[in-house]
């Protein structure tokens, strides 16, 4: 058998001294071309009184301003481009739920980039070449299908670009083409599930043995179901448009212990959400990124609003991050109790009696926040069943969030199902 460390690329065999090394001076030169042709850095650098030659050590980083995505509005579509529009070979929109999106663009050598660093990903996470991959994630500005695409194909791999929806075709192609390999969103991979039951297909019966999710927050629950479920292996994928697309980090499926962060490309660092001060490693913060290589949209200490804490490497040289606990802007306050949808997603897994599927409903009574966990029930749930587990998901919300919220087990297939991103919380309450 071929050891998988004997298929690592040129940047994952680095030794952590040159890896600092290669980092330094990459983000020299990253700073350097962001500041010579994005009016905007260089408005954003001469304010706060640094230049990139002011960049000596990695920790020099933290003197340089954030970039946000409302910097990243104000200048769309274009503004934020480091090399005349011809040189633009692609353009992705993030999915920006309000006002404009947020444009980004690649040159040649960044889709190359960003094709080697999806490769890299499907390889950590146990693909090979020849395998066959089912992409599920959906094609156009979103870049989660094209992104999943040049990656299998760079690997080596033949893509079945099956892209979001239709979910009876999907279950058709998988039983028919017998991918190894399926990379989807989470929450469409158990609107996949009820598919297969619909159809009396065995989901544990089909040719898939990895599966690559990302796109949106899930936890370890929501890994141990879903590997249960199909039985195959379930590793994380992490990305964001504005960084480049999927392919950020990447969990190994060796270990399944966080995601290593592809650091020779996009350097990492960990803040306070509130003071913007770096955090030291292992602490939780919001994650930060600037981008070392990229040439058509270069980001300097990019705000992801992600919520997670750097460790060190296991599988790889690279540092990973823990699975991201949540977004600040999902974050529900109630009643001064901060709380993320994955943390009721750990519950309502556990619970006996209800599906994986649940959603959160945000409304006002009188000048109070309340929320609603919207829970459905499993088809064989009792009555009885259903008022035990709508009794047990509120103890543990009470006992382990420390906030009373309402609980409704709702009948089975009730709940909205996701074919992409899933939205978690519904917000009821009255506006302004
Ligand atoms: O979601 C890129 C992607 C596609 C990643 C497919 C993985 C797989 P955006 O639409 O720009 O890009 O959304 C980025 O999604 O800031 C996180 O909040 C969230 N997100 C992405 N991956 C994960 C993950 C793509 N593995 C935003 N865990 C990010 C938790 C994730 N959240």
């Amino acid at each position: 058998m071929v050891d998988a460390r004997d298929l690592r690329d040129e940047g994952e065999r680095l030794g952590l001294d040159e890896l600092r090394a290669l980092q330094r001076e990459r983000l020299r030169a990253s700073l350097r071309h962001a500041y010579a042709h994005v009016p905007f850095y260089r408005a954003a650098f001469d304010k706060a009184g640094v230049h990139p030659d002011d960049c000596r050590e990695l920790a020099d980083l933290a003197r340089f301003p954030f970039t946000t995505k409302a910097d990243l509005r104000e200048n769309y579509p274009y503004g934020m481009f480091a090399v005349p529009r011809e040189r633009v070979r692609r353009i992705h929109a993030s999915s920006g739920t309000t006002g404009r999106p947020t444009v980004v663009g690649y040159t040649e050598n960044d889709l190359s980039l960003w094709a080697d660093m999806v490769a890299r990903s499907i390889r950590a996470a146990g693909g090979r070449p020849g395998d066959t991959v089912h992409v599920a994630y959906g094609y156009g500005l979103f870049t989660g299908g094209l992104g999943a695409h040049y990656g299998a194909e760079r690997l080596g791999c033949t893509v079945v670009p099956a892209s979001g929806g239709m979910t009876s075709r999907q279950v058709q192609l998988i039983q028919d083409l017998k991918p190894g390999i399926i990379m989807v969103t989470p929450s469409y991979m158990l609107t996949l599930l009820d598919e297969f039951e619909r159809q009396g297909v065995d989901p544990r019966g089909t040719s898939l043995r990895v599966g690559i999710f990302g796109a949106e927050p899930w936890t370890e629950a929501m890994r141990r179901e879903i590997e249960e479920r199909f039985a195959i292996d379930a590793v994380d994928i992490y990305g964001l448009s504005e960084v480049i697309g999927p392919g950020v980090a990447q969990e190994c499926v060796e270990t399944k212990d966080g995601l290593h962060i592809w650091e020779d490309h996009f350097y990492p660092e960990i803040v306070d959400p509130l003071t913007g001060e770096v955090l030291p490693e292992g602490e939780e913060g919001e994650l930060v990124f600037t981008s070392l290589t990229k040439e058509a949209m270069p980001v300097i200490r990019y705000r992801t609003r992600d919520l997670t804490r750097l460790l060190p490497g296991t599988a790889r040289v690279f540092r990973r991050m823990r699975k991201v606990t949540g977004r600040s802007d999902d974050m529900v306050i109630l009643r001064g109790v901060n709380l993320f949808p994955t943390q009721i997603e750990e519950i309502v897994l556990r619970t006996p009696g209800v599906a994986p599927h649940f959603q959160l409903r945000l409304t006002r009574e009188g000048r109070l926040d309340a929320l609603t966990v919207r829970a459905e029930a499993r088809p064989d749930a009792t009555p009885e069943d259903r008022d035990t587990a709508a009794r047990a998901i509120a103890a543990a919300v009470k006992d382990g969030i420390g906030v009373s919220v309402a609980v409704e087990v709702v009948d089975p297939e009730s709940l909205e199902r996701s074919v992409g991103k899933i939205r978690r919380i519904v917000d009821l309450r009255p506006r302004g």
